[in-house]
């Protein structure tokens, strides 16, 4: 754990650059829920048999889906593994059929599966990860701590049985009005080139399916759901617009400070950035009625060959 302007950070070798403190986690919590709600109350989407035997919950965060899904299907043994520790609530609440693991996915050999990590148990991700054994695995806005999709991809396929479900559930971070019109930040390309440099993809959700077609799923569904920002005169505010008004702000303003003040000297220099991040929480993207962006649930089939 390292920790820096009041707020604390994991320590590992991930590209993620989120806080994993209090105050992050029950953001997570809040995104979790507002999300729920724009599945119209599920969680998973993937059509999964009765009684699925064992399900992994990638970058699980707060852990959240994966109580959820532990408690939707019973039959499974669920695993929820991320580079932070679950915290106490969640762990708490776990019913014996949910286990949480900390570590790396990346750690985790996609060929012998015998993984080590940072922190925790070393044997316990080796014993749980075993290869062809997992009915689904599914991940979650994990877009910001993945720098090699089609790695992930490939070690989820090594886990899942034939015939498993993968599912991707990312948001393209790129903002429309309601006619489509793109919506641009005056920090994009900022944000944009700092990501691209540590090999995040903020287009991670609309490009799940090709990656899973390319890696040889099969069956490879998409379901779009956008998330509004700001809801248009007279519609009523859903609980994802709640969400976002409360919560991305400070997480641009967060992105702005982590990623793009270190390299103000490329974008015209500190005042510059400074200036970026007091007025984020006012930009476009949180004033234009209409303002959204896309959520992608994707899922695909391992064949059965
Ligand atoms: C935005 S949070 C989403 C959490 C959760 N999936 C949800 O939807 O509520 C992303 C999570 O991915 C985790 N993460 C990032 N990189 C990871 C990696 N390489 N292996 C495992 N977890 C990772 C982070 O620690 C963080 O908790």
């Amino acid at each position: 754990m390292t920790t820096e302007t009041g707020r604390s950070y994991h320590n590992t070798s991930s590209v993620y650059c989120l806080p994993n403190d209090t105050a992050e986690q029950d953001r997570l919590d809040m995104q979790s829920s507002a999300i729920k709600s724009t599945l119209e109350g599920r969680v998973t989407l993937a059509p999964l048999p009765p009684n699925p035997s064992k399900i992994l919950d990638i970058g699980c965060g707060t852990g959240h889906a994966s109580l959820d899904i532990a408690r939707q299907y019973p039959s499974a043994q669920v695993y929820g593994l991320d580079i932070t520790p679950v915290p106490e609530r969640a762990v708490s609440q776990a019913p014996p059929n949910l286990h949480f693991l900390t570590g790396n996915i990346f750690d985790v050999d996609p060929t012998a599966l015998a993984g080590t990590h940072e922190g925790g148990e070393p044997s316990s991700l080796a014993t749980a990860l075993q290869p062809y054994t997992f009915t689904h695995v599914f991940a979650r806005m994990i877009f910001m701590g993945m720098n090699d999709w089609p790695g992930l991809i490939s070690r989820a396929c090594s886990l899942l049985v034939p015939g498993g479900y993968l599912e991707l559930q990312e948001l393209d971070s790129w903002f429309s009005d309601a006619s489509g019109a793109h919506i641009e930040p005056p920090f994009e390309e900022a944000i944009s080139t700092a990501v691209q440099e540590r090999g995040i993809d903020f287009r991670a959700g609309s490009h799940a399916a090709e990656r899973l077609r390319a890696a040889g799923f099969v069956d490879v569904e998409v379901h779009r759901r956008p998330w509004i920002i700001k809801a248009l005169p007279g519609e009523p505010e859903s609980e994802m617009t709640r969400y976002v008004s409360r919560a991305m702000p400070a997480m641009v303003e967060e992105f702005l400070r982590k990623l793009v003040l270190p390299q103000a000297d490329r974008w015209g220099g500190e005042d510059v950035v400074q200036q970026w991040l007091s007025g984020a929480k006012d930009g476009d993207i949180f004033s234009i009625p209409g303002s959204h962006a896309d959520y992608f649930v994707t899922i695909g089939r391992k064949p059965e060959s």
